[in-house]
This record gives C-alpha cells, structure tokens and sequence, in this order.
C-alpha cells in the first residue's frame, strides 16, 4: 500500500488530514487502492496533537519521511522557499513524488523542480497553488494542448476579493475585512503579500509559465496590491456599471514576448470577472482556437484548498511510472512590462480615462499632472 506524507500542519496541511481521513473509503474507491497518511510533519510537539483521531502520525524529522521506502508522495504544505524547496528537492531526487500548495516555491522553482521530476520519474503537482479548490493548472495543462492561448488574466486572490467586496459592499472597514479574511483562513499568515498584490503575482506567473512554456519570474513582473484604493475610485467605477478588482495578467505581445502585470483595475460591467465577488477567483483562459473559457470558484479557504492536494496526491499515485507532463522551461529573463489598457486617473480636479498605453506611457503624460489614484481599465477581459 502506497503511504503519504503530509509536510505542514496549519491551514491546509490539517485541512488535508481531515479530508482524507473524513472521506478515506471514497478517496480509496477512485485510486483503486488502500492509501494511508502514514507521516504528518510539523514543528511542534507531537503530544500536541495526541489529541486528534490521527495524532499518533505527527513526527518533527524530515529524514523520517525521506528515508521511509513505503511513502510514494509527499504533501509540501509548509509554505515559503526555505525548508519546502530542499525537502521537495530532496524528495524528487529520492523517487518520491510531491505535491505542493506553495505559490512561492512553484512560481520560483517551478521549471527546476519539473524537470527534477521528469529526470527521475516521478510527479511535482500543484493544482492547489492557484485558485484554491478551482481545477486549472490540470485543465490549462491538459485541455489546451491542441492550440494556443494568448491570454491569462484574473482575480486571484481570495483575499483581496473578500476584502474589496466587503469594504465596498457591506461598507466595512480596510483592518476588520482583513481580519475576517484571516478568520476564515483566507489569509496568508504575513497579508502584506495579499494585499501588497505579491500572492496574486506568483499567481498569474504560474498560469502564465504554464500557458507560454517559459518560466515567468515573479521578480521581474511588475506588482501592486488593494491597499491605495479608495471609495472615490470605487464609486467612479460602479457609477459607469464595473467593479475595482485586483487583476493579475499576463499576455502575449507582438514581439514574441510576454507582458504580465498584478494590479487593481476598473473592470467593465460586461466583464466576466465583474461580478466575482467575496473569496471566490476567476481565472479567464483567452485560447487562439478555444476563444474565452473562464474558471470560476473558492480561491482560497481550508477545505477548497485540502480538495485540491488530496485530488494531485491521487493523480500522483495514479502516474508513478508515467508521470504527467506538466512543464515549462527555464527562461534566461525577460522584460514583462509593455502591457498596454486604458487607465482611470484621479486628481484633485476629477477622475478620467485615457486611451490605451503602456504604463511608462502613462506615468511620461500624466505622471506631472497631481494624480492621486491610477489604475488600468480593461474593457475586454
Ligand atoms: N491567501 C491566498 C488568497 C490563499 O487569499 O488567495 C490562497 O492562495
């Protein structure tokens, strides 16, 4: 019997444990065989959670995992670079299979760690690392491989989402949206990557690696976050029938290039992503032969995201001697700054929309002007 290893108990990591073992007989039935957690890995003490039904799985020692021959697939649920990227690295070397809800590991390593896993014949899956519980990483992969597709844009962060809708919905405050969102889980635990747009911008760099083939650097694609909006441009925007969202993009451009960008934007009201609201994503694949196909549910959230892991885990142990060709290449770097839209500008005089330009254009003609608040207007997505 295959044995899994889950890495991280906080937010996903125990919302893993408590769906597999909640829903054991049926994840079994669909893999066609007996599985089991056999290892849950955290900091903490185990007798700390001597407590849970499965709390006789918890160890503090990665060797255990690493060395343990039976454990075919590891859970990445820790977060961040530093220790998940040696542990995952370590873990596809060994002929582990892993899978991964880390944003920041994927949209950094991800070409590395795909082609360490082709090499040795095992999977890297990260269904969960994008839009929570919505099924787009394998679709992208799979259901698109017949054509091209020339843009990925969307709300990608659940968040900033719930935090939007609820101070310009329901009229409450910045801080209490957030800490609501925290109590939902929604958060990550530092928000400053939330609402400073950097999740939502690993975010778009992985469907946009995956979409185009070459790795996307998070570093060099530019970013902002929710926090410089106000109800003035909110009510701008609502009075000509559209919503502010936080959009991430990303978008092939007429040199053969890329433009990406994360960034709050006025989207028009025949917008499909309009009208998504609360911590629900959207994400809209723009195909050469497919026209638009938009992906929609929770982005964020305990079980959503645990949904996601236990269904790559499954695949995971479905594919151990073919393993799925999820890839993309390293890039040597690019520029991707050259996104042209319109753009809402605000000054003390009033608010108006420019025609379309790039954001260098844009700060060149109206940078001297006293704009307070500026933000794309994408008319088309
Ligand atoms: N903090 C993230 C969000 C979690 O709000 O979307 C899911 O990646």
């Amino acid at each position: 019997m295959p044995k899994i290893a889950i890495m991280g108990h906080g937010v996903v990591g125990s919302g893993t444990a408590e769906v597999f073992f909640k829903n054991k007989p049926g994840i079994e039935k669909r893999a066609g065989k007996s599985l089991d957690i056999k290892y849950i890995l955290d900091v903490r003490d185990p007798s700390e959670f001597a407590g849970l039904p499965y709390g006789d799985r918890f160890v503090n020692d990665f060797d255990i995992i690493l060395n343990d021959p039976e454990i075919a697939v590891a859970a990445e649920l820790i977060g961040g670079i530093e220790p998940a990227f040696t542990f995952a690295e370590k873990l596809l070397t060994a002929g582990k299979s892993v899978v991964t809800s880390n944003k920041e590991l994927v949209a950094k390593k991800g070409a590395y760690l795909l082609k360490l896993a082709r090499d040795n014949n095992v999977n890297f899956f990260f269904e969960a690392s994008v839009g929570g519980g919505i099924p787009i990483i394998r679709p992208l992969s799979l259901c698109f491989s017949a054509g091209r597709i020339n843009e990925v844009a969307g709300i990608l962060n659940g968040t900033t989402n719930f935090i939007l809708t609820k101070m310009f919905r329901d009229g409450m405050e910045f801080a209490d949206a957030l800490k609501l969102a925290q109590d939902n889980g929604y958060a990550e635990r530092d928000p400053s990557d939330d609402v400073g747009g950097a999740d939502a911008c690993r975010k778009i760099c992985i469907l946009a690696s995956m979409a185009f083939g070459k790795q996307v650097d998070p570093d060099r694609v530019p970013f902002e976050g929710i926090t410089g909006v106000t109800k003035a441009d909110i009510d701008f925007c609502t009075a000509r029938g559209g919503a502010v969202k936080l959009i991430g993009i990303a978008r092939r451009n007429q040199s053969g290039g890329v433009d990406a960008e994360v960034c709050p934007a006025f989207v028009g009201g025949g917008s499909q992503l309009a009208g998504v609201d609360d911590v629900f994503n959207a994400i809209l694949v723009r195909g050469e032969e497919t026209g638009d196909v938009v992906f929609y549910g929770k982005g964020a959230g305990k079980y959503p995201t645990a949904s996601a892991v236990i269904s790559d885990i499954l695949n995971a142990l479905k594919t151990p001697d073919n393993p799925h060709a999820l890839c993309w290449e390293e890039s040597e770097g690019s520029d991707y700054g050259g996104l042209v839209s319109g753009f809402y500008a605000r000054t003390a005089n009033g608010a108006f929309i420019t025609g379309e330009m790039t954001r260098a254009e844009f700060n060149a003609k109206y940078g001297g002007d006293g704009v307070i608040t500026a933000m794309r207007v994408f008319d088309n997505l």
